[in-house]
């Protein structure tokens, strides 16, 4: 039996991404078109790390789908503390039809995956988050027709798991991805050389650079993130005081200006106006975060369906 997985964003081919993008298009037009958890089967959706779009995402979206969401709290679960991974796995493997786990190490979610026989899908690990990629790729499908040989720029903290995510969706969706960053918050080079191949096979680009403007110019889509990932709280003053390295990244009105004149403004949510992104940008006429926000539903919902009968 062939089991799929979805760990990180190249986990899936660009006909594989599009494929999942066309199904999320069409499971927006009409909710319940696909009811691949009829029965209901179950679906266990594991938190390790603080939610509010995902948990709501995932739990309507199973629903849909005809399923059950069993949300389970990692605090009490205490995987990898109170039992093994594997031991969990082989416990939830045998209820569910599918795993969604949100956590730390990438590493503790490929443990997982390497002991059950059902779908496991990244709700955000410190490394990615490919599920709200799949939220963005549609909304931009959404507002510019398409994603291939679009520009977008990511501008902040280019080491965490956001980066990462566009790095690789996005060279699969055939865009000429930039990072903009702080010499200091280069992405891990295993990515970028991941993201470079895949750029190379699909006529996009890869760039990375610490000068903001450069990063924004003429983009069609410009995106960023909190400067302070789950688990970095220790780091918040330094990543957000008046020295911050990210100071200059911040999608103000004026960064904003170098982007192509019809640019979209990401954002994966929570937003912090006044550090990462400017209330007049995130809540201005470019921005399409509620837009994206939604898509969640969608994306996931077109996800589990794919992951479901690429396994069956
Ligand atoms: N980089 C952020 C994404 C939040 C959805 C974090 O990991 O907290």
């Amino acid at each position: 039996m062939t089991v799929r997985h979805l760990l990180a964003d190249d986990d899936l081919t660009a006909a594989e991404q599009s494929q999942v993008l066309d199904l999320a298009a069409a499971l927006k037009a009409d909710r319940h078109a696909e009811q691949p958890l009829a029965g209901p089967r179950s679906v266990a959706i594991i938190f390790d790390k603080p939610t509010l779009r995902t948990q709501l995402s995932f739990t309507t979206g199973v629903a849909e789908l005809g399923g059950y969401p069993m949300v389970v709290d990692g605090n009490l679960a205490q995987i990898g503390t109170r039992e093994s991974i594997a031991d969990v796995a082989r416990v939830v493997g045998r209820q569910v039809s599918a795993i969604v786990w949100r956590t730390h190490g990438q590493d503790r979610l490929q443990e997982m995956a390497d002991h059950v026989d059902v779908p496991v899908v990244n709700a955000l690990t410190d490394d990615y988050h490919p599920c709200q990629l799949l939220a963005d790729l549609l909304t931009i499908r959404e507002h510019k027709g398409s994603t291939a040989g679009r520009t977008i720029a990511y501008v902040g903290d280019g080491a965490n798991n956001m980066a990462h995510s566009y790095l690789l969706a996005c060279a699969l969706a055939g865009m000429h991805v930039r990072i903009g960053t702080p010499a200091s918050h280069q992405p891990s080079a295993d990515v970028l050389a991941r993201a470079e191949r895949i750029a190379g096979e699909e006529a996009g680009s890869v760039l990375v650079t610490d000068d903001p403007t450069a990063a924004v110019a003429g983009a069609d889509v410009v995106a960023t993130d909190t400067w302070v990932s789950m688990g970095m709280e220790g780091e918040k003053g330094d990543r957000t005081g008046q020295t911050s390295p990210f100071a200059p990244f911040a999608v103000t009105t004026h960064l904003l200006g170098h982007a192509a004149a019809d640019a979209i403004v990401l954002h994966c949510l929570p937003a912090y106006r006044g550090l990462e992104i400017a209330a007049d940008v995130i809540d201005g006429p470019h921005s399409v975060v509620w837009d994206e926000a939604e898509n969640r539903l969608h994306a996931q919902k077109a996800l589990l369906t794919f992951l479901l009968r690429a396994s069956s």
